[in-house]
C-alpha cells in the first residue's frame, strides 16, 4: 500500500448510476470510474452536464485525470468516457472480454463499422493485471456474470465492483443479458467475498431498497457476507441461480439497453454519421404476433 485514495462519488438519478473520481493525494493523478453521458432518449439529445460536474470537481481539486475506467459495457446509461478523454487525454480502460460483448452485439445491430478486437478502447485489462494511478496501486479482478466482461477495480484495496454486487439490502444485478450467466455471477461474487472483511466496496448502481429512503453506494465485504439478501454466506450456488433466473424472467428490458449497448461497445462513441451528417442509433425491430403480415 502506498497511500489512501481520495474518493468522490457522483450520483446520476435518471439512471441510478454512481460514478467515481478516485485520486492519488501524492501526485494528484486521478481516475474516473463509470462516467455517465446525459442522454434524453425521446428527443435523441446528448449532453455532458454530468461529466462536466466530475471534470469541474477534478479541476477544483487540482487533479489530473489519467484514466477513465469502465467496469463493463453498461446497458442502462451511455458512457461519458470519450468526452473525458477528449478534455483530458485520459485513457479509456475496460476488461479484455469486451471483445466477447462486441462479437455478440455486432450482428444484433448489423454494425459493419464495429471492430470486435477491443481496439476502440485504449487499454484492455486482463484478470489480475496491475496498474497505477499516480502512486496508487490498482489491480483488476475479472468478475463476469452480469455480462461476460465485467471487472472489479481494486484501488489500494478498495473495490469498485460495477454491477457485480448491489447494496446488501438490494442484492445483486440481473444476469440475463446476452452472455450473462448467473453461475458465473455467483462465483465472481464469492471471489469478492474472499477479500479482507474490512474491504470497502463501492457500487455502480443503487435503487434504494424497500424500507430505505436514501440512496447508498458504499459497503464492505463483511457486510455483504453477513447480510446480502441474495448472496450472504450460506446461500448455495444452485439456490442463488434459481432465484436470479426466476427474478430476471420478470424484469423488463432496460429503457436505454439498445442505445446504450451500441454506443458503449464502441468505447462510448456514436455510430459514424450518415451521408447527411447526422448520427443515428439503430433499433432492431422484432415483429411479433401478426405484425409481420402488416410490415
Ligand atoms: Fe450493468
Amino acid at each position: 500500500m502506498t497511500g489512501k485514495p481520495i474518493i468522490q462519488a457522483f450520483f446520476d438519478e435518471p439512471t441510478n448510476t454512481i460514478s467515481y473520481l478516485v485520486a492519488d493525494p501524492a501526485t494528484g493523478h486521478a481516475a474516473v470510474i463509470d462516467p455517465v453521458l446525459d442522454y434524453e432518449h425521446s428527443a435523441g439529445e446528448v449532453d455532458t452536464r454530468s461529466v462536466e460536474t466530475i471534470l469541474k470537481a477534478a479541476a477544483d481539486a487540482g487533479f489530473t485525470i489519467v484514466w477513465t475506467l469502465e467496469t463493463h459495457a453498461h446497458a442502462d446509461h451511455l458512457s461519458g468516457s470519450p468526452y473525458i478523454k477528449a478534455k483530458t487525454g485520459a485513457k479509456i480502460g475496460i476488461g479484455e472480454h469486451i471483445k466477447d460483448v462486441q462479437r455478440i452485439f455486432r450482428p444484433v445491430f448489423n454494425a459493419d463499422d464495429l471492430k470486435t478486437d477491443g481496439s476502440d478502447f485504449d487499454h484492455l485489462f486482463a484478470d489480475g493485471e496491475s496498474f497505477r494511478i499516480g502512486e496508487l496501486e490498482a489491480r483488476v479482478l475479472y468478475t463476469p456474470g452480469h455480462t461476460p466482461a465485467d471487472i472489479t477495480y481494486l484501488i489500494e484495496g478498495t473495490g469498485f465492483v460495477g454491477d457485480t454486487l448491489f447494496m446488501p439490502d438490494y442484492g445483486t444485478a440481473r444476469a440475463d443479458f446476452p452472455g450473462g450467466d448467473a453461475h458465473a455471477l455467483f462465483r465472481s461474487i464469492k471471489k469478492l467475498m474472499t477479500l479482507p472483511p474490512d474491504t470497502r466496496l463501492f457500487m455502480c448502481h443503487d435503487y434504494k431498497a424497500p424500507g430505505r429512503d436514501q440512496y447508498a453506494w458504499e459497503t464492505t465485504v463483511a457486510e455483504q457476507r453477513a447480510t446480502n439478501v441474495h448472496v450472504k454466506e450460506g446461500v448455495a450456488e444452485d439456490d442463488f441461480v434459481a432465484m436470479r433466473t426466476a427474478r430476471d424472467a420478470k424484469l423488463s428490458t432496460p429503457r436505454l439497453l439498445l442505445p446504450a449497448v451500441q454506443v458503449n461497445i464502441r468505447a462510448g462513441r456514436f455510430p459514424p454519421a450518415d451521408a447527411n451528417g447526422v448520427r443515428y442509433l439503430t433499433i432492431p425491430v422484432k415483429l411479433k404476433g401478426g405484425a409481420e403480415a402488416g410490415a
